[in-house]
């Protein structure tokens, strides 16, 4: 393997302090991670990219992954850096926008099934079919998982000495916050809650949660975080959630929520993110932090609040425009 490709791909992002978010969080600062400033959009690059330099590593030719977002991008992205082919299976529900993204990147872009685990079935047989290639997946990985957690290494740097009194995040699979908590645990910061962000209708994690900690598989995804959406949620974070080290707080926000959030943030912070993303940010939005922390009865130190700004490239200004039409906004 190369120098070069020994190198990380994704770029440290800045931890930044949010004056406005902090107005629906009393008496604590907020902190934003963002994510979005990453090369392909999202913190995918972060785990995903690692996980492509293992493929070089085991002298393959091609990555094969399975995502109609933001974990396909940061696979075709890493893979043009790296120097590798890459085919990327998406679901019918992926925008042309994303195609045609992803494509740009010089990838093979293949649409097949309705849902993300359709497409993944696809590129598992494909896979298995063709010994040269690689099979990325977009959240159920630990190489994977060590990639997302350099998040949080790049957090306690930053904030010193200092240690938050909650991480606020989102859940799709469960691949974001299986990083998370194994970075946090790194760090020691076991105590600190992860309040993980759903949208109703791409509710894998909290359907587990009410489910005793077991995954739950979802008929269906009718949310417009579309980057959620995966049916269930990995058995790592199964296993992570019922370790309650971190503890992992579970709720839900519905569409117009995340979307109000999605707007609110472009308008004050001049980012434009996903719903999956405006799903953490209406956790602030919405009140529901403060009154967690208000009914906390003081479990909860008074450090800072940080948000992980994950990202996401399925938006623009028109879309933003029409969800806010649809929504009533
Ligand atoms: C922008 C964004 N945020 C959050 C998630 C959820 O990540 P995970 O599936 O690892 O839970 C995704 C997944 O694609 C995403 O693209």
């Amino acid at each position: 393997m190369s120098k070069s490709s020994e190198k990380d791909l994704f770029v440290r992002t800045p931890l930044i302090e949010s004056l406005e978010l902090a107005q629906y969080c009393p008496n604590r600062r907020v902190y934003l991670k963002l994510e979005n400033c990453q090369p392909s959009g999202s913190f995918k690059m972060r785990g995903i990219s690692r996980f492509c330099q293992q493929a070089v590593r085991e002298n393959r030719e091609e990555v094969i992954s399975s995502s109609g977002g933001n974990a396909g991008l940061a696979a075709a992205c890493s893979a043009r850096l790296l120097g590798l082919k890459c085919h990327i299976i998406v679901p019918k529900l992926t925008t042309q926008r994303i195609i045609d993204k992803i494509a740009k990147e010089g990838a093979d872009v293949e649409v097949f099934g309705n849902f993300w685990n359709d497409a993944n079935e696809k590129a598992l047989e494909l896979v298995k079919n063709s010994p040269k290639s690689f099979y990325v997946h977009p959240f159920d990985n630990p190489i994977l998982w060590t990639g997302h957690s350099t998040m949080i290494d790049e957090i306690v740097q930053d904030l010193d000495t200092i240690i938050p009194s909650m991480i606020v995040t989102c859940c799709g699979g469960g691949g974001l916050l299986c990083g998370i908590i194994e970075g946090m645990r790194r760090h020691n910061w076991t105590s600190v809650p992860v309040l993980a962000m759903e949208t109703d209708g791409a509710n894998s994690l909290n359907a587990a949660v009410l489910a005793g900690g077991q995954p739950v598989r979802l008929p269906a995804i009718t949310s417009v975080a579309t980057c959620l959406g995966s049916l269930i949620i990995c058995d790592q974070l199964a296993d992570d959630y019922r370790k309650s080290q971190p503890p992992v707080l579970s709720h839900l926000v519905n569409d117009k929520q995340a979307v109000d959030a999605c707007i609110r943030f472009a308008n004050e912070h001049r980012f434009l993110v996903e719903p999956a993303c405006g799903a953490s940010l209406a956790a602030l939005y919405t009140g529901l932090v403060s009154k967690l922390f208000a009914d906390s009865c003081g479990k909860y130190s008074d450090g800072p609040v940080v948000v992980i700004v994950c990202g996401g490239c399925d938006v623009t200004l028109d879309k933003l425009s029409d969800w806010k039409q649809q929504f009533n906004l």
